[in-house]
């Protein structure tokens, strides 16, 4: 493998910028790896291109059925008249990929004109190609969203905030237990393949870094997953919370209870890929331990609703009778996209039961879906 040598993409800029640094610095951590290929600024997966849709690499829940955000825009409209309806709300979505939750969201929240008078829209995006798909998808409801890199920049009042799929893409450090201890998973340079896994020489020095759901009952050959940006995300929305009213809402692929194991994963053209082998051409990502994001949230007096799975999610908000009422008014050749749609967000065999989604309030708040569920994430 030569420095430039890339398949079939051409030259591979980032490998070639990864290779420099491991050669100076020494072996990065996976999480630097991961943030490297998706967040590059020249360079990485999410900052140069719209990896959506058949012709793409993968494809979102937004994306498969506008029944998904328009259901999520009623949500919003609910939970924010049970917040005492605040003026003006703070309207935020991480990660909004193309803008097309957000968009199926507002038109669903038409049905609710103070609503749409009050909210003012966030979208916390990094990557300029989406920033410019998600304006050119908001145009048609004629509202002018503000652009934060980071959820702490968006200004304070009270919110609610939409993550879809967006806490898997955070970077992830993995640890791998041997005689006892524990040593950080790391990439290194690889004469053959370019780059290669290792694990750091030294142990982890402070094991306590990994929670102890991970580590009870641990075996070596065990590899903990953490996601610090997700605990910082948690604890900046849990100080917003002290001042204003806030809800939040996830989804995402994950598990309810913490455990060892490994979850890393890249995707390349709807399809697995190696995880080291064209890095900013893959999307990387790694399950969400819910069971953390709940225990983090609770730690910090945010309310922990769920996890429930999307398909009880969705079930909840009337996916069904929606459905049937697109059907209705739908063309002979909507109908058959309509019904696939729905059935496969929904459906437990497809994306209804590996989506969990979990709301963190402020006080005193139960949206709606979550009524009747338990808060800790015991049912799944
Ligand atoms: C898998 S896509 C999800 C897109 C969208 N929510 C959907 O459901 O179609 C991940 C999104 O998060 C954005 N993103 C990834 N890492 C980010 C970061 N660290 N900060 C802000 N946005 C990020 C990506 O650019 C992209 O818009």
């Amino acid at each position: 493998m030569t420095l430039s040598s890339t398949g079939n993409s051409g030259p591979n800029a980032l490998l070639i910028k990864l290779r420099r640094r491991i050669a100076s610095e020494g072996p990065i951590t996976l999480a630097q790896y991961m943030d490297a290929c998706l967040c590059d600024p020249d360079h990485g997966y999410y900052t140069t291109r719209d990896p959506f849709g058949a012709g793409g690499d993968f494809t979102t829940a937004p994306e498969i059925s506008q029944i998904f955000g328009e259901l999520i825009g009623l949500w919003c409209v609910v939970v924010w008249r049970s917040m005492g309806k605040p003026e003006p709300l703070r309207l935020i979505e991480l990660g909004p990929g193309r803008g097309t939750l957000m968009a199926d969201a507002l038109r669903a929240a038409k049905v609710a004109p103070e609503f749409l008078d009050a909210a003012h829209i966030y979208l916390v995006e990094t990557s300029p190609v989406l920033r410019e798909a998600q304006a050119r998808n908001l145009e048609a409801s004629g509202r002018k969203p503000h652009w934060h890199a980071r959820a702490g920049d968006v200004p304070e009042g009270a919110a609610i905030l939409i993550a879809n799929e967006f806490l898997d893409a955070l970077p992830v450090r993995q640890f791998v237990r041997r005689e006892g201890a524990w040593f950080e998973r790391c990439v290194e340079l690889c004469e053959e393949r370019g780059l290669a896994f290792c694990t750091a020489p030294d142990a982890l020095e402070t094991p306590d870094l990994l929670p102890r759901g991970l580590r009870a009952g641990a075996v070596d050959g065990d590899i903990c997953e953490i996601r610090p940006g997700a605990d910082e995300l948690v604890e900046t929305l849990a100080a917003r919370a002290q001042n204003h009213a806030l809800s939040a809402l996830f989804i995402d692929y994950g598990h309810a209870r913490s455990a060892p194991g490994e979850t890393l994963q890249a995707v390349r053209a709807h399809d697995f890929a190696d995880p080291l082998a064209l890095p900013g051409y893959a999307d990387l990502t790694a399950h969400v331990d819910f069971g953390r994001l709940g225990e983090v949230a609770g730690k910090n007096a945010l309310e922990v609703h769920g996890p429930v799975s999307q398909a009880e999610f969705l079930g909840a908000l009337g996916l069904k009778e929606r459905c049937e009422r697109l059907m209705e008014t739908a063309q002979d050749k909507d109908r058959e996209q309509i019904a696939s749609g729905a059935l496969r967000v929904a459906d437990p065999a497809q994306m209804g039961s590996l989506f969990k989604v979990m709301a963190l309030t402020s006080g005193g708040l139960t949206p709606p879906a979550f009524a009747g569920f338990p808060r800790s994430g015991a049912r799944i």
